[in-house]
């Protein structure tokens, strides 16, 4: 296992766990099969990275396209969200962890909302790592979502159209309590953002693994962050 440094941490990691339908494939199991695993690799995840001390942790669990999925993969996707969070809710308030959700998630199906919604309500008062979950999240949506809430307020004189800035635009994001992320890690061997946080990646440190997300260790995420500790971000400077 390599020594990572745990004064130089990045303070914000997001996850496009990918790579579940492959796992499955690979043993000739159904594609949930391959999500059943991954959600085991999301406990382990989330308990290393709190005991690591990140600051805030985002897990990209379902975009705004995984609706194109047969209605089964879909509906198999919002039980196991269930399972999880039943299964961990418990856990979770014993880490101190402040569970959110970002993305548009009051489109999935009411009795999955409702547990949402009580999760969030029972974890907001605590202060430690901050657990988003991205669902029925695209980048896109989310800055249209943001630019629909800033033209309103303009409208209502809560800020004006000269005094925006990169600064209070951000309060406008699901975001908007987290910093930019620093380290995006993608499992799965595809080379791409899939709409994951296009506002808040300008300044990311990107890490591709071919490791298929059912497979993703906690010594796999201590790697990736040691591969970020030996970047050298010079964030436009020198
Ligand atoms: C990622 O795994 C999980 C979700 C998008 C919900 P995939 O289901 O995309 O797995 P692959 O890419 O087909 O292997
Ligand atoms: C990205 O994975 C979305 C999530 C991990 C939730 P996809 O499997 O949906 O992405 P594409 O289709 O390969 O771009
Ligand atoms: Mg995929």
């Amino acid at each position: 296992m390599k020594n990572i440094d745990l004064d130089n941490l990045p303070k914000h990691i997001g996850i496009i766990m990918d790579g579940n339908g492959r796992w499955a494939k690979k043993r000739f199991l159904p594609r949930l099969a391959g999500h059943k695993e991954g959600m085991k690799r999301v406990i382990d995840i989330v308990e290393k990275s709190c005991r690591l001390g990140i600051k805030t942790l985002t897990l990209y669990a379902f975009s705004t396209e995984n609706w194109k999925r047969p209605k089964e993969e879909v509906n198999g996707l919002m039980d196991i969200l269930v399972v999880y969070i039943n299964s961990q809710l418990k856990r979770i308030l014993e880490n101190n962890i402040i569970f959110r959700v970002i993305g548009d998630y009051s489109k999935l199906p009411k009795p999955v909302v409702k547990l949402l919604d009580d999760s969030i309500e029972k974890s907001k008062n605590n202060s430690g790592m901050v657990l988003n979950i991205a669902l029925n999240y695209g980048g896109r949506s989310e800055i249209i979502f943001s630019i629909k809430t800033l033209v309103n307020d303009i409208v209502n004189n809560k800020i004006s159209l000269n005094n925006l800035n990169e600064e209070n635009f951000k309060d406008y994001l699901y975001t908007k309590e987290n910093s930019d992320v620093d380290l995006i890690i993608r499992t799965g061997g595809e080379k791409r953002i899939s709409n994951f946080m296009l506002y808040q990646l300008a300044y990311s440190e990107f890490y591709f693994t071919d490791i298929l997300w059912p497979e993703f260790s906690e010594n796999d995420l201590c790697d990736a962050i040691f591969d970020f500790q030996n970047r050298n971000r010079r964030f436009g400077g020198v």
